[in-house]
């Protein structure tokens, strides 16, 4: 994994790329019943905590331990027609599909069987944490909140805040009721056993700005301090959003200034996209502590233009990796890392002509740690996931490059390098054979012993 501690940054390309990736044979990580790491290194020296270990599991040659995926992006209520409104830019697609989708979710069933079906693939996929945008109500998105906890899930979740440019039947009534529910989800997930068990944490989420009035997104930025929150938005996403930004809110600056004015610019808060952010905004961004959700599928279908990814990862903006479920039309991390190398590919060759190419290009290996530890960072939750390290929590998973039936064939030349760039450039679900987090560890100890004490 890539450290990102200043000395790291101020090293050079080839060196860098050296420390990103530790990849060893007969290494283990061990791990307590609540699920904390409390070894991780050479088997030989784990002696001890080996020895009285409950349950050992040997992974098989070309299977490999790593940590959980982090999607800092994803719609839950869009999943229902994910694959399909491929045809419109994105403020039509919010008038057409999306927002009548959204407004449906008001049903609590409707909305308990969708979110049951994306949380589910989308662990099935390796995504253990996951930063979710609900609804406007407060009721299903705290259904979301208790799935992904019941699913084994690590979730942060926003009932979504709009007072403006909704339509009819999807807007908040008034700012001041906005607020009040804004601020009772808040609480009530905290409440709940999902907040309760550390597994789901409550995200302040203006949609963006074309939406929310000045005075909702102060009141945002106020709670936001008040209960310490995780904030999530749009940012700059497209030209059609830009320009309705500035018609909404002429001379007063760039979506990052508006979102700052707020005090909505700070730890923990994710912005998508971003793609037309000036030099200043990303700026402004860094020294907020405030991050960017890169979500490169979606952005080929509504962005007009690629994130610079490669030249803000040197710059020390915080970043992450999001499928933007439905506008991205994956929830597969797998895809999100591919689709991030492909729209720097992208990038690059249309900026061939200004000789940017250097500001451009990434490889599996950034992608994997946008799609792990950048994620985390993001999200403000690298003390406890994104790397597998004494101390953090066991979110994890088992990858498996020649399991049956799958996009990859592993030769018996294959580097261990090898292998792991074929799992993040060919892999799918498939290839992921056990997923853990701390409540799916215990789901699974308890299975293992009930099999055990039947045998
Ligand atoms: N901007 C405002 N809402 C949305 C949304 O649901 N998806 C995307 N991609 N952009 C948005
Ligand atoms: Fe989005």
């Amino acid at each position: 994994q890539r450290d990102k501690d200043a000395d790291a940054q101020s090293k050079d390309d080839a060196d860098a790329q050296e420390s990103w990736l530790v990849i060893r044979q007969a290494w283990c990580v061990c791990v307590d019943a609540q699920g904390i790491i409390i070894h991780v290194g050479p088997l030989a020296e784990a002696g001890e905590i080996v020895n009285g270990a409950q349950k050992v599991i040997r992974l098989e040659k070309h299977q490999m331990l790593c940590p959980g995926f982090i999607d800092t992006h994803i719609h839950a209520p869009q999943y229902s027609y994910t694959g399909t409104a491929t045809d419109k830019p994105l403020m039509s697609w919010l008038q057409d599909y999306t927002f009548p989708a959204e407004k449906a979710l008001q049903d609590v069933e409707k909305a308990a069987e969708v979110y049951e079906r994306i949380v589910a693939r989308t662990l099935r996929c390796g995504t253990t944490t996951a930063m979710y945008f609900g609804t406007l109500h407060n009721a299903s998105s705290q259904v979301l909140a208790d799935t992904c906890f019941r699913l084994g899930q690590r979730a942060l979740v926003g009932k979504v805040s709009m007072d403006r440019n909704g339509q009819q039947g999807y807007q908040e009534a008034d700012t001041k009721s906005a607020l009040q529910d804004a601020e009772n989800f808040v609480r009530n997930l905290k409440q709940s056993q999902a907040g309760k068990a550390g597994m789901a944490l409550p995200v302040l989420t203006p949609r963006f700005i074309p939406t929310c009035t000045p005075e909702l997104l102060r009141g945002l930025g106020d709670l936001a301090r008040q209960y310490d929150c995780n904030v999530q938005s749009h940012i700059s996403e497209s030209l059609d959003e830009v320009e309705f930004s500035a018609a909404l809110h002429p001379g007063e600056g760039s979506d990052a200034i508006l979102f700052d004015a707020a005090g909505l610019l700070r730890k923990g808060a994710v912005m998508a996209h971003g793609v037309h952010m000036s030099d200043a905004d990303f700026a402004l961004l860094k020294a907020r502590g405030a991050a960017i959700a890169h979500c490169p599928l979606s952005n080929f279908f509504f962005a007009h233009g690629y994130l610079p990814v490669a030249k803000l990862l040197k710059q020390g903006v915080l970043m992450g990796l999001g499928t933007d479920v439905a506008g991205g039309y994956s929830p597969s991390m797998f895809n999100a890392m591919r689709s991030a190398v492909l729209a720097s590919k992208a990038g690059a060759i249309q900026a061939r002509t200004a000789h940017l190419d250097g500001d451009h290009i990434i490889d599996y290996r950034h992608a994997f740690f946008l799609a792990t530890l950048g994620g985390a960072q993001a999200l403000d939750i690298d003390d406890k996931v994104g790397k597998l390290q004494v101390g953090m929590q066991f979110d994890a998973l088992i990858l498996d490059a020649d399991a049956p039936g799958t996009n990859i064939d592993v030769f018996p030349r294959d580097s261990i390098e090898d292998v792991f760039q074929k799992l993040c450039t060919l892999g799918d679900d498939r290839n992921v054979i056990r997923v853990f987090t701390p409540v799916l560890l215990q789901a699974y100890m308890q299975k293992r012993a009930k099999l055990e004490t039947e045998t």
